[in-house]
């Protein structure tokens, strides 16, 4: 643990007042190493300097196996438990990055050993549940921090939207609309997952969650109020026909539209089965103005024309569109808790994100439109 005297899940409240100070390196442990798990293992390992990547875990063989060549190698302990990775000892901050049914488990149980918490959205499949997250971190017995994975805060285009906003550039913002269409993936991986999302949310949940949080983002920039008003959800399974049955009923392509109480409405629409590749854009409506962010989704400046028209590559997913901003969000993170700041995201506004994205998925269910009274509680 770098230069540290005492570690985290074993030290008194005095002898943890003394390591902070000394403290210069975080250890890290990744709970499931599965394609994001694997991604933040990888970022700990080579790209943030003052994080050291110490154990990870996972109970599926092919993570095992993936990790004997890619951690052990490194000195990196792994295990098939979360239970006996939580134990190791130095263990000062996690990357939660299992199955989103088990980030509320995995994060409490982290929190309450001490130990801070980088979670993968969505952070727990219920408000209460984040509530009380929230509470053991606020207790004044316990300095773990917790911060949502809200990846695409960390991406420069969306800092240099939010400061432009800030610095009155577009005026108020009025509407914002946000969308994120993923390519089109038949294979099995794809099957499970988003029946896997369907029963831990569902689609506005696992993934509207992201544009909602920019939404957020930018309404706090504007320094206008982030309260719901009023919610209505959409939706149709386009392709996925499985999200169709059962008790976790669920849309591939969702639309979520939200008024605020300050008067702005947001317009969010998530796609599982864009054609051409990754198309990720946004557009802030101001009353003087408008950002519009990678309207024209593309892997890089290059364009080919010829006699058939003007041919430019796609972005083929959103691990390449946001690489450098998982980096940038682990950067953060440890740089936060060792320089004891603010984290770059509250929890009262991954509160409002979740609270939206919960009754959005059930506006889509019951067709209902949903309203919330000028403190944000459900009417
Ligand atoms: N921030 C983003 O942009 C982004 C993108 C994709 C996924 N995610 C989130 O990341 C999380 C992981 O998604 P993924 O795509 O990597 O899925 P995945 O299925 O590839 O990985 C999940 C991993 O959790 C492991 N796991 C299952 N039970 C476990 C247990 N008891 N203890 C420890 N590990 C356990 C699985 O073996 C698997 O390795 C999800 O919550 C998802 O919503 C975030």
């Amino acid at each position: 643990m770098g230069d540290l005297v005492i570690t985290n899940g074993h030290s008194t409240g005095v002898d943890k007042a003394a390591s902070r100070i000394k403290q210069r390196v975080l250890n890290f442990g990744v709970v499931g190493i599965g394609r994001m798990g694997q991604l933040h293992a990888l970022n700990i390992l080579r790209l943030v300097p003052q994080a050291k990547l110490v154990c990870a875990c996972s109970p599926a063989k092919a993570d095992l196996e993936w990790a004997e060549t890619n951690l052990i190698p490194h000195g990196v302990a792994v295990f098939p438990t979360f239970e006996e990775m939580v134990q190791f000892p130095g263990l000062d901050a996690v990357v939660v990055a299992s199955i989103s049914e088990l980030h509320y488990q995995h994060t409490k149980a982290s929190l309450e050993r001490g130990i801070h918490v980088l979670c993968e959205k969505p952070v727990t499949q219920t408000v209460e549940q984040l509530q009380e997250l929230v509470s053991i971190v606020q207790s004044s017995s316990n300095e773990a921090r917790l911060m949502v994975g809200f990846t695409r805060r960390f991406d420069e285009n969306y800092q240099e939207a939010a400061e432009k906003i800030r610095a009155g550039a577009i005026g108020s913002p009025v509407v914002i609309r946000s969308q994120g269409c993923e390519k089109l993936d038949d294979g099995p991986f794809m099957h499970s997952y988003v029946v896997n999302a369907a029963r831990g949310g569902g689609f506005f949940v696992d993934s509207i969650i992201h544009d909602i949080d920019l939404t957020l983002s930018f309404l706090e920039a504007g320094g206008l109020p982030a309260v719901p008003q009023s919610v209505c959800g959409f939706g149709t399974a386009a392709h996925f026909k499985e999200l169709e049955q059962g008790p976790y009923r669920d849309g591939d392509n969702v639309v979520g539209m939200v008024q605020f109480w300050g008067g702005q409405i947001a317009f969010h629409y998530n796609s599982r089965t864009a054609a051409a590749g990754y198309d990720n854009q946004t557009e802030i409506f101001g009353t003087h103005g408008k950002i519009s962010v990678n309207l024209v989704s593309k892997s890089n400046r290059l364009e080919l024309s010829d006699n058939s028209g003007v041919h430019a590559s796609v972005l083929p997913s959103w691990y390449d569109r946001y690489k450098p901003s998982f980096v940038a969000e682990v950067i953060a993170f440890t740089d936060a808790v060792l320089e004891q700041k603010p984290m770059p995201i509250s929890l009262e506004s991954c509160i409002t994100s979740l609270t939206i994205a919960q009754a959005l998925q059930e506006s889509f269910r019951t067709g209902k439109k949903i309203d919330f009274d000028k403190e944000g509680k459900r009417i």
